[in-house]
């Protein structure tokens, strides 16, 4: 793990691998470049007149051992034109600075690009998404590939140069809560990269009793404890699986006894097969993701025990493989859930909706202030959404205003579809309460309406993830594979919230 420091200090006076330093459009220098440049004699500048890409966003141009620079590389990031420059950019040039580095051999690094300025980002705003960016782009979930693992060489450090050693504490700040919030998304990638022969319900309570803490209480419920409580909805998501299911409730008290926590549910589905409603193979294996609800709950959970936010937080995932088998659920079931209602299965895949009935109708139960549930709940909202956006409804407009604004803050976005009460129609069952399908039209909206029946009337937001939990080309800040979506969304949102 690649340690974060934060100095202030002269371009010219650090001994590192490499001095990073951001260029603009124009090939501008900011403060440090224009200070290094007059400590270096002509060589930046001749360099500078040469550089062809002129501080284009995401040009990375390279100098070494330059006489009047105790440095072995000077390093020049562009940063494109910096009016148009976003946190997010930030974030994101700083992973890929820190990616090319790493690959070239530096271990030690010193990086400026705090000093660009960023429309309505403070210093610690910007102090954060460097840090963030250079943990979260440096990720890798290379353990099964014996060669590569032995022979990547990882950067030790970096440290992030500040102008004014007046601002040095709330910059530390700034990179703790980065870190945090790094260790997090990376925990809830590292559960949902893993391949589901090894990511099986029970394996995902060992890591979630793993997170122990003074302050967390984590309950693991094996197959018996949930016949007992009487999860039977997830028992009949269960029934084609060999494995045993496994219902997960973390407790974590940061906050005042009497305050009542903020619940966070996940849908923990190991893998999704479809069941007898079988998925077509393309692809089928991606499905190893559909437990990346579940990962960002814990990621969360391990963020905010290292942060030590104060508030309580309750934890609630419901686990299992759905699977085909001779005892597997089938369409023209009917299960009577946790809650009483009774749900038709007109849709054997349909199993997210069904075993989140279970978790929400119990974390409900515990009377939280308000739930937020996390799920790769449907493909209509790969369709509707992409990977840009998460879904987001609910029934509560602050708790939605709230999520849409940390979206837009961290850039783990969401965008809110509708809730409007015609829709709940389409989940209407002729035999039973309510039936797990409501037709092509609208499926993430009718997916959601299913839940809604399952919150009572605490303040509510779903989270759809399905397009944004996992990519398969990779981004500035993220490998192909798990992201940890929803982690620096909700963190953002607790902590304005406490
Ligand atoms: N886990 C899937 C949703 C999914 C599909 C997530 C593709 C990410 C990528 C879910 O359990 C599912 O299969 N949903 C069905 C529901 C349908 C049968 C109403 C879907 O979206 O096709
Ligand atoms: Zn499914
Ligand atoms: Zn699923």
């Amino acid at each position: 793990m690649i340690k974060i420091n934060v100095k202030a200090g002269a371009a010219a006076k650090q001994r590192d691998d490499a001095v990073v330093l951001p260029i603009l459009a124009g090939r501008k220098l900011t403060a440090s470049g224009r200070a290094l440049q007059a400590c270096t004699g002509k060589t930046i500048s001749q360099y500078l007149r040469k550089f062809d890409q002129l501080g284009e966003f995401g040009d990375i141009g390279m100098l070494y051992e330059v006489e009047g620079s105790f440095s072995q590389r000077i390093v020049f990031a562009g940063a494109g034109e910096e009016k148009g420059l976003s946190l997010d950019g930030l974030r994101r040039l700083s992973a890929r600075v820190a990616r090319q580095l790493e690959r070239g051999g530096s271990r030690d690094i010193s990086m400026y690009l705090t000093e660009l300025s960023v429309r309505g980002a403070s210093l610690a705003d910007k102090v954060q998404a460097v840090a963030e960016g250079i943990q979260l782009g440096l990720y890798r979930f290379d353990k099964y590939q014996s060669q590569k693992k032995k022979n990547t060489r990882e950067l030790r450090s970096a440290t992030i140069m500040i102008e004014s050693r007046k601002a040095l504490a709330s910059a530390e700040t700034a990179v703790m809560r980065a870190r945090a919030i790094a260790a997090g998304t990376n925990f809830a990638r590292d559960l949902a990269n893993e391949p589901g022969n090894v990511c099986i319900p029970e394996w995902l309570g060992e890591q979630a009793a793993s997170l122990s803490h003074k302050k967390l209480k984590v309950t693991v419920m094996d197959k018996k404890a949930i016949e007992k409580a009487g999860f039977t909805a997830l028992l009949a998501v269960n029934q084609g699986s060999a494995k045993e299911p496994r219902f997960i409730v973390l407790e974590y008290a940061g906050g005042k006894k009497a305050d009542k926590p903020v619940a966070l549910v996940g849908k923990g589905l190991t893998f999704d097969a479809g069941g007898i409603s079988i998925k077509p193979a393309a692809q089928m294996d991606e499905m190893k993701f559909d437990m990346c609800g579940s990962a960002a709950v814990l990621g969360i959970f391990k963020a905010a025990i290292s942060m030590g936010l104060p508030l309580n937080l309750l934890g609630v995932i419901a686990s299992t493989e759905n699977m085909l088998g001779a005892a597997a659920y089938k369409p023209g079931d009917i299960v009577t859930s946790y809650k009483g209602l009774t749900i038709e299965v007109q849709n054997t895949d349909a199993e997210g909706r069904i075993i989140l009935s279970d978790a929400l109708a119990y974390a409900a139960e515990q009377k939280p202030a308000e739930i937020i549930d996390f799920a790769t709940l449907t493909g209509a909202c790969v369709i509707a959404l992409g990977a840009q956006a998460s879904g987001l409804m609910g029934n509560n407009d602050k708790l939605i205003r709230g999520l849409k604004k940390s979206g837009d803050h961290t850039h783990d976005r969401v965008w809110q579809l509708p809730m409007y009460e015609e829709y709940q129609e389409q989940i209407k069952s002729e035999i039973a309460d309510i039936r797990n399908i409501g037709g092509r039209e609208a499926g993430t909206i009718t997916a959601a309406c299913f839940l809604s029946r399952f919150v009572d009337d605490i303040p509510w937001a779903h989270v759809d993830i399905a397009g944004t939990a996992w990519n398969m080309k990779g981004t500035d800040i993220s490998p192909v594979g798990a992201t940890g979506a929803g982690v620096r969304l909700v963190l953002d949102y607790l902590q304005k919230r406490s």
